[in-house]
């Protein structure tokens, strides 16, 4: 297949003409089996046609990815929902309302429509409908019947992209074309709700945060403990990592240890979001200082930027000064913690 540039969106909701015109060619693209990385309001996705196998493997080959970690689909509407999925619990389609176009994903009871590729052969399937109009876009030109399967566009086990230039970087030309959307809002990849015994459970934070949950839902959710019977890729203990070592340091702590790191003549990129004074550990050249958003929802928008680009900067190491102990910073404190795994 012909590789084609990226394109530009507009910072416009509205999609220009040229932009629909290469939705379309995108849509064409996965109706011949092909793949295409687009924008959604998390992270960009590798997207390709549900249904059909040998595209879904290609997704796999691409990332670099054990082909029995499961995939989530997108679907163009919440009326898809009942297409993909069976048996679906009432609090599922409450949060499906409530939550959609949005940041979560649905784990349900899979529909005969969804293959075993798709599901690395396991009962159930995760569905979100993305809320990014260029993701719907291209979800509505392939009509209601289709879908796209999509993991995050970027090789296993490594940060997710929020750009197409990220894409780019990660898979270049393995990809057949790569719709540019701007920078991701949310930064952070979907949280994944589970319905073991039918009773909801958080199986990955992410953009829809616990109280948000538990408010649309009138009650306590469970955050789940890793299960080992269902592959959850990002539920590994080493995932969404940088190269580059990092370490998470209390606020008390972290000043100190980059001293001592500094002292050995490391480079060391020191990522704070509290208002510390680190001046007085600053006596070493080799030693950076960057400040990070007070706020978790701006926290997490440039999380995955920042580690990117620090990791590409040839720093010795990364130190992060550890998260609130707050349920808005829960997803966060998760990428972290999993960065920090080598
Ligand atoms: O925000 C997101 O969720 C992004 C955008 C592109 O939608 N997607 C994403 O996909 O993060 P991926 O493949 O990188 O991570 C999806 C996670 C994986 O850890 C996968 O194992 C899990 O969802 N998953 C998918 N289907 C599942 C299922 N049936 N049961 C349990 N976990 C599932
Ligand atoms: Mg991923």
């Amino acid at each position: 297949m012909i590789k084609k540039p990226m394109l530009s969106a507009s910072s416009s909701n509205e999609l220009s003409q040229l932009h629909q015109a290469r939705i379309g060619e995108a849509a064409d693209i996965v109706r011949a089996g092909g793949t295409v990385a687009f924008p959604t309001e998390t992270v960009y996705g590798l997207g390709a046609d549900v249904s059909n196998p040998a595209a879904i493997e290609k997704i796999y080959t691409i990332k670099q990815r054990p082909t029995d970690h499961p995939l989530i689909v997108h679907i163009g509407d919440i009326s898809q929902l009942s297409y993909w999925a069976e048996n679906i619990p009432e609090s599922a389609w409450t949060l499906a309302h409530h939550f959609w176009p949005g940041p979560l994903t649905l784990v349900l009871q899979r529909s005969s429509r969804i293959l075993d590729c798709v599901t690395g052969g396991q009962p159930t399937v995760g569905l979100r409908m993305p809320a990014h109009p260029t993701a719907l876009a291209l979800l509505n030109a392939l009509g209601p019947e289709k879908a796209l399967a999509a993991p995050s566009a970027n090789r296993f086990g490594r940060i997710s992209p929020t750009t197409a230039e990220h894409v780019q970087q990660e898979l270049g030309s393995n990809v057949d074309l790569i719709l540019d959307g701007g920078a991701c809002e949310v930064g952070l990849e979907s949280t994944i709700i589970s319905f073991h015994d039918r009773l909801p459970q958080i199986l990955r934070p992410g953009g829809i945060t616990a109280s948000s949950l538990e408010t649309a839902l009138q009650g306590p959710f469970i955050l789940a403990s890793a299960n080992p019977v269902v592959r959850t890729s990002g539920s590994l203990s080493s995932h969404y990592a940088p190269v580059t070592p990092l370490q998470i340091h209390s606020t008390e702590l972290i000043g100190r240890h980059a001293s001592a790191l500094g002292a050995q003549h490391l480079r060391v990129m020191v990522m704070t979001w509290s208002k510390i004074d680190v001046t007085p550990f600053c006596t070493h050249a080799s030693v950076k200082f960057h400040s990070m958003p007070a706020d978790p929802i701006l926290y997490g928008r440039q999380l995955y930027a920042t580690l990117r680009q620090f990791d590409q900067a040839g720093f010795d190491y990364l130190l992060a000064e550890a998260p609130p102990d707050h349920s808005d910073w829960l997803a966060i404190a998760d990428r972290l913690q999993r960065a920090s795994n080598h």
